[in-house]
């Protein structure tokens, strides 16, 4: 039987599942060098984990799901790269079309896809599109996404509310802001993980991880397992959030 979040139980029942689940996507570089194999290996072999983990994701019962893939910082990499990874987020888009077809997964891009080819700002469309029919997980694929970037961009268009008279400054709220977000009407990001052992955000979800869950993995993002992601939702169901409270 197919794996879907209807006909799998979730391991514990019981146990409290973060609403929004964020992953850096990180260490496939590391990976392929590990290999001696050119690191578009590893981001292949990354693409191929990333099908794999939201499959599962949406399988336990996870609400919202953002999958760090590109930065707006990631376009300092050498130009042989940063075309490899645009030659397989086409392929892999392409793809990713027919498994959400099957899969009840809403699709969404975060971060500026406006800058990205054609072809791909295509692929980006029908993948949204098919998104928009499900109402399974949410799952936010962040590429050309910077945490600063949304800001600025809901900053923007703030100000031209201002400007057209439609708010004054002193009516503006966190509430509103986090409306004015790539993830508006989501929950604030509840758990960051991090494979590849970085221990910083590099950018991810500034603002929607004010109180999130922080966890980092000594395990580079390919060779990751739904065995690794178990590890980190029972720490994570283990923490106590204060949220600033006692
Ligand atoms: C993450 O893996 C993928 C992207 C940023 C596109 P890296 O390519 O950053 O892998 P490492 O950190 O160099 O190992
Ligand atoms: C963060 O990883 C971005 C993605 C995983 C898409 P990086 O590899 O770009 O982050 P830094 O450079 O180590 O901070
Ligand atoms: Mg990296």
């Amino acid at each position: 039987m197919k794996s879907t979040a209807q006909n799998i139980p979730p391991k514990e029942s019981s146990r409290l599942l973060p609403r929004h689940l964020g992953i850096i996507m990180d260490g496939n570089g590391r990976w392929a060098q590990k290999r001696g194999l050119p690191r578009s290996m590893g981001h292949r072999a990354g693409a191929a984990n990333f099908k794999k983990m939201i499959r599962y994701c949406n399988s336990i019962g996870i609400e919202c799901l953002t999958m760090y893939a590109f930065s707006t910082e990631n376009w300092k990499r050498p130009e042989d790269e940063v075309g490899a990874l645009m030659v397989l987020f086409k392929q892999y888009l392409k793809d990713a079309i027919k498994e959400f077809l099957k899969e009840n997964v809403q699709v969404r891009f975060i971060g500026d896809t406006s800058v990205f080819s054609q072809g791909l700002r295509e692929l980006i469309r029908k993948n949204e599109e098919i998104g928009r029919s499900k109402t399974g997980m949410i799952l936010n694929i962040a590429m050309n996404y910077g945490g600063r970037l949304e800001l600025v961009r809901a900053t923007r268009m703030l100000a031209q509310k201002v400007k057209d008279q439609e708010l004054s400054p002193g009516e503006i709220t966190e509430e509103m802001l986090s409306a004015h977000l790539y993830t508006a009407g989501q929950p604030d990001v509840d758990l960051i993980i991090r494979p590849s052992g970085e221990h910083r955000i590099s950018n991810f979800l500034l603002w929607q991880s004010a109180y999130a869950e922080y966890i980092v993995m000594d395990i580079l993002w390919p060779d990751f397992t739904p065995e690794d992601l178990e590890h980190a939702l029972d720490e994570y169901a283990n923490r106590n959030r204060r949220f600033g409270g006692v």
